[in-house]
């Protein structure tokens, strides 16, 4: 089988494509043929070194998000046969609740091997089915942004019908949280940098836009478009550069969920007080929460939006595509 490496981290061109015999499953384990993969921000932060949040330092399998089937199962495996669509938990041991410590030690692609080989052992635990309504390039968009919006919509507080929700830029996860707000009956206010990309989101159901170039001061944009109230929830992916205009365009008792980290700077925790908000950090989620996310999906009938779908060997382009910032939703790698 072939699969990609990171001798080490720190550089897209140390990427290595190797041959290595297709492992086999030990007991309560099961063999997975993967057929795709998604990117996400934080694979090209670990492969340029940039990941604070624990990577293993030598020789590891990039990505988190990859879709198969079940090719063998170990001894005494009792979720799974063969033959059954699966997509792979970020963590491999989050089941549900509040997570451990030792549950984030288990994150795909960073703390332990990840996705990007076309055979891989898993721990049963360490799967979902995949939505039936799914292909498997559909299937694989799913583990670590669409699982980070249920946590952050879906679990403490859950979004109610008639809410607003403002989610920033047009990337993986700002994708899923229109469609996933959207089918809970929610309406969604989204920001870009590209007026293109804007009106794409309208026709995905969003009901209002604001250019973050054009209108830095994006935030009374989106007051205006809540009559002065601000929006109920915000699915902050921007981080300390974005993070005082989230507070200024939610409303008195309203949620910011804080997500992403695409811009740097200083964070006054003033206004939050000022506000009566409710800030709640998310990193991604329990396999409980994948599953409750897949019904919906599937009642919903809801695609991941697709940006484009790059080949196996065509690997580094997927991440040079990523880092542009020209795409909107989700990066995928087909698997042969
Ligand atoms: N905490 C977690 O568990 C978790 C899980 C998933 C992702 N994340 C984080 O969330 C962030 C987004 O991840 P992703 O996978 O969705 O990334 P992505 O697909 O690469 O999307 C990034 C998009 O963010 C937008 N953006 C960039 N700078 C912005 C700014 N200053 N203001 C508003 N929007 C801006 C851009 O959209 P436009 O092109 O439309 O301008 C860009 O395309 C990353 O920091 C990632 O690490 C965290």
């Amino acid at each position: 089988m072939r699969l990609f490496r990171f001798p080490k981290t720190g550089n897209l061109d140390d990427l290595t494509l190797m041959e290595q015999g297709i492992p086999k499953p030990a007991e309560r384990q099961v063999l997975v043929r993967l057929r795709a993969a998604s990117l996400n921000y934080r694979d090209h932060a670990i492969a340029m070194g940039r990941y604070g949040m624990g990577v293993s330092p030598e020789n590891l399998i990039p990505l988190s998000d990859g879709a198969g089937e079940v090719v063998d199962l170990g001894p005494g495996v009792t979720r799974w046969k063969t033959g059954d669509r699966v997509a792979s938990t970020f963590f491999q041991a989050w089941p549900r609740g509040e997570a451990q410590p030792a549950d984030f030690a288990t994150a795909l692609g960073g703390a332990i091997d990840g996705v990007l080989t076309e055979y891989r052992v898993f721990d049963e635990n360490g799967l979902v089915h995949l939505p039936a309504n799914l292909s498997f390039e559909e299937g694989a968009t799913l583990p670590c942004a669409a699982v980070t919006v249920w946590n952050a919509l879906f679990t403490q507080r859950p979004l109610r019908a008639g809410e607003t929700v403002l989610t920033l830029g047009t990337g993986g996860v700002s994708m899923f949280a229109l469609q996933l707000a959207r089918a809970a009956g929610a309406r969604v206010l989204i920001t870009s940098s590209s007026d293109e990309k804007l009106e794409r989101a309208k026709q995905l159901g969003a009901s209002g836009t604001v250019n973050y170039k054009t209108h830095p001061e994006w935030d009374k944009e989106i007051l205006k478009l809540t009559d002065g109230r601000g929006v109920d929830h915000v699915v902050e992916v921007g981080g300390p550069g974005t993070l005082q205009r989230s507070l200024n365009a939610v409303r008195i008792g309203g949620f910011v969920y804080l997500i992403g980290v695409l811009t740097g700077g200083d964070i006054n925790p003033l206004p939050i007080l000022g506000k009566n908000a409710t800030v709640r950090g998310i990193y991604v989620g329990s396999r409980e929460m994948f599953e409750a996310m897949n019904s919906a999906i599937s009642v919903n009938g809801i695609q991941p939006v697709i940006d484009r779908v790059f080949s196996f060997e065509e690997t580094k382009d997927a991440y040079r595509h990523l880092a542009s910032g020209s795409h909107m939703g989700k990066v995928v790698i087909r698997f042969p």
